[in-house]
């Protein structure tokens, strides 16, 4: 927190790949992104285009047989690979943290939810449990827990699906962390649960933690983020300011996502749908990961991988589309 650089995370030509029984394959290929602090962030993309094992990079949480081969991670100015897990178990949870998609999955169920923050507090800090009970009640009630004196002492089965994910949110930011990357917070959520949760999210940031939001779902991203990496098959394949990838989304695959969006006009109830589905990562083609689905292929587009190329001040597309 001390150090303060303009960008919170900056991601250069990062690579990870994962031994598997058809070789080697590469769920993160050559991903550069940037967050200005107070920024949020989004990565959007069906399922399976890396937009996870991208988080865990940043987090130092890849699974066995995952390997970063190559490119930096810099958290406020600090170079993340290469750091051993006792130096990552120090920058976890103080200086970035996660929430993931089901809290019943990363909370303790014989543990009650306040004490399990409680410990976040003391890994970090030395503070008597007393101090760490009072700053755990605090930050409930900072994320809009009702009567959290009491739901401190609970189990998280006792708790609703919005609460449990309220105190993941509590968990993630009990440290005040400078980066807090939120991988699907909402999925599991219905659609009132959802939007407290993306306001809440919206309030952190103003007070000023960067934020890093992962969703397949564009709504989700319209609502919360300043600025969207569109994944694809590994690749970032647009990037834009929020607004202008709505208003002029340029990437076929960008304009199919934005079509697949159903829309309440009646004229266009027809839903789009983007034909075909995500290539195996063992299958990639040379060229263009989309080319196979896409209803503008040319010929050079499966021979020959496009480069990102920018078309206006910070919106950048990867297609031959737009190459010169
Ligand atoms: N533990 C693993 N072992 C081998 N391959 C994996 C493993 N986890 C993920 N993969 C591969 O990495 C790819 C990217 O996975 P990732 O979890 O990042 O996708 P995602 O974009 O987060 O998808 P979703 O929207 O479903 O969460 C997957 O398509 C899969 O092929
Ligand atoms: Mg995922």
């Amino acid at each position: 927190m001390e150090n303060r650089t303009e960008l919170t995370l900056k991601i250069d030509h990062l690579n990870v790949s994962i031994k598997t029984e058809n070789g080697l394959i590469k769920p993160v290929n050559d991903i550069s992104l940037e967050i200005p602090r107070g920024k949020v962030v989004g990565i959007v993309g069906e399922s399976g285009c890396g937009k996870s094992m991208t988080a865990r990079a940043v987090m130092g949480l890849l699974p066995p047989a995952t390997k970063i081969e190559g490119g930096s991670i810099l958290l406020d100015g600090n170079e993340l690979t290469g750091h051993s897990e006792e130096q990552l178990c120090g920058v976890r949870g103080s200086e970035v943290s996660m929430i993931f998609q089901e809290p019943m999955t990363s909370l303790n169920p014989v543990m009650k939810v306040g004490r399990q923050v409680d410990e976040v507090i003391r890994v970090h800090q030395k503070v008597p449990l007393a101090e760490a009970r009072k700053m755990t009640i605090e930050m409930f009630r900072a994320v809009g827990i009702s009567e959290p004196e009491e739901r401190y002492e609970c189990y998280p089965h006792q708790l609703s699906g919005g609460l449990r994910q309220r105190v993941m949110i509590a968990m993630a930011m009990i440290m005040k962390p400078s980066l807090l990357i939120a991988d699907e917070p909402t999925t599991a959520l219905d659609v009132t649960v959802e939007a407290q949760i993306l306001r809440l999210m919206k309030e952190l940031n103003k007070s000023g933690t960067s934020i890093l939001l992962i969703s397949h779902n564009l709504g989700v991203i319209a609502q919360v983020c300043d600025y969207v990496y569109v994944m694809y098959a590994g690749q970032f394949v647009e990037e834009a300011d929020v607004f202008a990838l709505f208003d002029q989304p340029l990437h076929p695959y960008t304009k199919g996502l934005l079509g697949a969006v159903t829309s309440l006009r009646r004229e266009e109830a027809v839903l789009e749908t983007i034909h075909g589905v995500v290539p195996d990562f063992s299958e990639l083609p040379d060229g263009c990961g989309f080319a196979a689905r896409c209803e503008k292929c040319m010929e050079r587009c499966s021979a020959l991988m496009p480069r990102m190329a920018e078309t206006e001040p910070g919106h950048r597309v990867r297609c031959h589309l737009y190459s010169a």
